[in-house]
């Protein structure tokens, strides 16, 4: 799915006039007893001769968060309905960008069926209204023979020009190319396994950096062998359709620092012969949630031509049990000559992980950004969405500072070293499972740690919950992919070409 086609008007008796929207999309506050209108709809609310809080509350309106309310404008105004969505409740007289994304998100998902919708509330911050509408927008329907309400194609705002009009174009651009790129991450959540596998991910992986303009190489399973990749070819090996290591690859102009992602690909995870429960299983489809994110971002780094380098390493494998599958006893010969002892085949992440980020650092980047659906404890501690973020100190607490200001959430999380030595091995040089649960998130990015090159400062965000909504749709999120922590990573390598 792409985005809505995007307009600005500058003010909004022009925008009521010129338009043609068929909705109107006012801002609710929550006031003490009864919703308040948030600045901007004040043409409108004048068409309706200043009683619209007054109707709005009659029906019921309150002005909390996603409160989606409708009302006939009975040819008060060009548009057939007013729809009002709650931001809820403005704090000193603002309301956060996370407020206003998720309203727009709201207003996003409730126009489906609309051709063009015109949003008013004008003074809130219109990168974050823009990947609201966006976002909520997004359906996806590939496999649906009734697609359904189509999402709302057209979207105008209104955004005071002020002597800001590029600023504002600027803006715009930006955050339709975020939105962009996160449906990008979403579709390839959303694809089914039986259509995404190692070679038609990679292959979806080259047509995106050819259209952007990157560099492309993919090993396959001859080269992952003839190279090394010990840890990919293990837990592809169960698999009827081959793992690849993909590496996608972007130079800006004046490209200043070197960025590395890595991404788990799993795009399957049926545990192996560890095998999983049934029940659930089929959530394992957003393995590779990690990987789509890295690829995402690299896309939207060229979009946006960031003044930087960015490198995707993608790691792509199928965990399923057969005759050909690793076992658990299982010895490994990691990309770089470490070894693993194989304890469980359902911890796999770490094994396709850790020979990608080997491969990553022998690029000598200046940071390392890995991200991915890790551990089911991830979720035991944080919840379904907040990402446990981890790695070396100050690195890991940029990243998950950056992670809360984008609104998509995300806590630092600790490396206890007492840990480290549940990894141990009788046999090799590591067990890929302590062999008991305590911790479960740091255990694993414990071992992530044992990869990364001395000196490189890293971040590992374990995505396990965040990545994929199994409840219903909230905000900006819909069910199944939602695209985290494309945002973060976006905003972190805008952050790192800012400051260095
Ligand atoms: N892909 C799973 C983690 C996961 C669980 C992601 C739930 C999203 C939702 C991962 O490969 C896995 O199976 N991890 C194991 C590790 C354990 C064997 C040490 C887990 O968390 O149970
Ligand atoms: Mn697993
Ligand atoms: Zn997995």
């Amino acid at each position: 799915m792409t985005v809505p086609k995007f307009a600005l008007y500058e003010n909004t008796e022009t925008a009521l006039g010129k338009s043609r929207a068929e909705v109107v999309v006012i801002g609710t506050l929550q006031g003490e007893k009864a919703p308040v209108l948030a600045p901007g709809a004040e043409a409108v609310d004048a068409a309706f001769d200043g009683k619209l809080a007054g109707l709005l509350a009659t029906l019921g309106a309150s002005g909390k968060a996603e409160e989606i309310v409708k009302l006939p404008s009975l040819g008060k105004l060009g548009a057939d309905v007013v729809l009002a969505v709650g931001l809820g409740k403005a704090v000193d007289g603002t309301v956060t960008p996370e407020q206003v994304r998720r309203a727009a998100g709201a207003a996003g998902r409730a126009l489906a069926g609309t051709a063009r919708a015109l949003f008013v509330p004008s003074t809130l911050d219109l990168q974050a209204a823009v990947e609201g509408l966006a976002l909520g927008a997004y359906k996806f329907t590939e496999y649906k023979s009734e697609p359904g309400d189509a999402p709302v194609s057209a979207v105008d705002f209104v955004q005071p020009a002020e002597g800001q009009s590029r600023a504002h174009k600027a803006t715009l651009k930006a955050a339709t190319a975020i939105a962009e790129s996160v449906i990008i991450a979403r579709d390839l959540i959303n694809t089914p396994p039986n259509d995404l596998f190692p070679a038609s991910f990679a292959e979806r992986a080259k047509k995106l950096a050819e259209a952007n303009d990157l560099e492309y190489e993919v090993l396959d399973e001859k080269a992952l062998k003839r190279k090394g990749f010990g840890g990919i070819l293990g837990v592809g090996g169960g698999s009827s359709r081959p793992p690849r290591l993909v590496r996608v690859s972007y130079k800006g102009p004046k490209a200043g620092k070197k960025v590395a992602l890595v991404g788990k690909g799993i795009t399957f995870d049926s545990g192996g012969i560890s095998i999983k429960p049934a029940a659930n299983m089929d959530n394992m489809t957003s393995d590779m949630s990690g990987a789509a994110a890295v690829l995402a971002s690299v896309v939207l780094a060229a979009k946006l031509k960031y003044p930087l380098e960015v490198t995707a390493h993608i790691p792509l494998a199928e965990n399923l049990p057969s005759g050909s599958s690793y076992r658990p006893g299982d010895v490994l010969s990691m990309y770089g000559g470490k070894t693993v002892e194989v304890l469980n085949t359902d911890a796999e992440g770490r094994l396709v992980l850790a020979d990608a980020m080997v491969r990553a650092a022998e690029e000598d980047p200046d940071y390392l950004i890995e991200t991915s659906t890790l551990t089911g404890a991830q979720v035991v501690a944080l919840g379904n969405r907040t990402a446990g973020i981890m790695g070396s100190e100050e690195f890991r607490d940029r990243v998950a500072g950056i992670a809360q200001a984008t609104g998509e959430g995300g806590w630092p999380m600790p490396l206890p070293e007492e840990l480290r030595a549940d990894l141990d091995s009788k046999l090799a040089d590591l067990a890929n499972v302590t062999g008991h649960r305590w911790g479960g998130m740091l255990a694993a990015g414990l071992f992530l740690r044992e990869f990364v090159a001395d000196g490189l400062p890293w971040a590992h965000i374990d995505i396990a919950g965040p990545a994929y909504n199994t409840g219903g749709a909230w905000g900006y999120t819909g069910k199944g992919g939602t695209g985290v922590p494309v945002r973060t990573i976006a905003a972190v390598l805008a952050d790192i070409a800012a400051n260095g």
